[in-house]
């Protein structure tokens, strides 16, 4: 499968593509069923989550699945509870501001707590049949800090880096705790049946490259390395975090997912030898073809047909995006990333 083949730096038949938030409110199919059930009452049938799951698969020629979910539903269990307002998306009335508040946090065993998640992967893994690899995914250890301690999203990450300024060593445990959650979760995923994962970093460049190094790093290492032992590759997008590539770069993952602020070349030359994914900003989605074509170009310009490249946007598709972009990007990326002479992936490769 050409994206297991990319991710580990072999070389394909054309450039892989999957989009971060593939499954969304800019389907009209996914509008029809969020209509019926909330979002988080979505994520918690795992036959509705596979069908989300699986319907951008039957418009676009795509290269993975990702899975239906949300990178907070591990909070819920730890005792953390959220919810998804439409104005201000995911909110926690009850945010964690203190080192006190730990108490209050519990370490779960994230496969028995979201065995929902991991019977959604059972069911996409048996539908796809080996015809592309099935995603797996959670948060990273600081953007989910940043949820729990600012409650929701927020402009300047005022009270996460409080808490990291005023009690670093509370603040340790906090990325800690999230990170063994995470990596079992991660885990669980993979014996479900995911064959890739993806860790994402939303809101990690925020952070200077100091702070990062010093504080989150380490913890970010250490998840990557228990979650590599699971034996697929992993991919960490770290959003916003081109002026820190050399610190991303020790974070150990199999494929670095890069944002749109960076130019590819010069993020591979930053990184050194990692596979990486990316860069389309997603806006440019919202533009005509011949925009949308000439920036997909420019993307595979500077991907130089080395291999070690998957496609993907710099952040997720918007609801505003034309589903018709969308098949035209995804086929654009197969035609002008083929390559003449490289052996033909091999979709089919079931024992991968
Ligand atoms: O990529 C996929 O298609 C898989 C599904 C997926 C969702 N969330 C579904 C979703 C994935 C991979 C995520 C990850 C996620 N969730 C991240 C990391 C990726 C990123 O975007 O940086 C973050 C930060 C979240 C938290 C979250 N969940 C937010 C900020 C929101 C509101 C989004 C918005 O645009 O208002 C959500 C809700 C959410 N997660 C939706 C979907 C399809 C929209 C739910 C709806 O239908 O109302």
């Amino acid at each position: 499968m050409r994206l297991l083949d990319a991710c580990a730096g072999r070389p394909v038949d054309t450039t892989p593509v999957w989009l971060m938030r593939q499954a969304g409110r800019y389907l009209p199919e996914y509008r029809a069923v969020r209509e019926r059930l909330s979002f988080i009452e979505m994520c918690r049938r795992p036959e509705v989550a596979a069908e989300v799951t699986l319907q951008p698969l039957r418009r676009f020629d795509l290269d993975g699945a990702i899975i239906f979910a949300d990178i907070l539903l591990p909070l819920e269990p730890m005792g953390i509870g959220f919810r998804f307002t439409a104005a201000d998306g995911p909110v926690i009335d009850q945010p964690l501001r203190s080192g006190h508040d730990l108490a209050r946090v519990r370490r779960v065993d994230a496969a028995a707590e979201l065995a929902y998640v991991m019977e959604t992967v059972r069911l996409v893994r048996r539908e796809l049949d080996g015809r592309v690899p099935v995603i797996g995914f959670a948060g990273a250890p600081f953007t989910l800090a940043s949820y729990v301690v600012e409650g929701g999203h927020s402009r300047t990450y005022a009270h996460v880096k409080a808490f990291m300024y005023h009690e670093p060593v509370a603040f340790g445990r906090l990325l800690e705790l999230l990170a063994d959650v995470v990596a079992d979760y991660l885990a669980a995923q993979v014996a479900a049946g995911a064959q890739v994962l993806q860790v994402f970093d939303s809101w990690v460049g925020w952070l200077s490259p100091y702070d990062y190094e010093l504080l989150v790093l380490p913890h970010v290492r250490a998840l990557l390395d228990r979650v590599r032992r699971c034996g697929v590759p992993v991919i960490y997008f770290a959003n916003g975090a081109g002026g820190m590539l050399h610190h991303v770069a020790r974070a150990g993952a199999d494929v670095v997912g890069l944002d749109w602020r960076v130019d590819l070349d010069r993020a591979r030359q930053a990184l050194g030898d990692v596979a990486v994914q990316g860069n389309l900003d997603p806006m440019v989605l919202l533009g005509p073809p011949a925009a949308i074509e000439e920036r997909v170009a420019d993307v595979l310009r500077r991907a130089g047909g080395r291999p070690g490249h998957v496609f993907n946007l710099g952040h997720g598709l918007v609801p505003e995006t034309p589903p018709e972009h969308v098949a035209f990007l995804v086929d654009t990326v197969h035609r002008l990333g083929a390559r003449v002479g490289a052996s033909p992936g091999t979709k089919d490769a079931r024992h991968e």
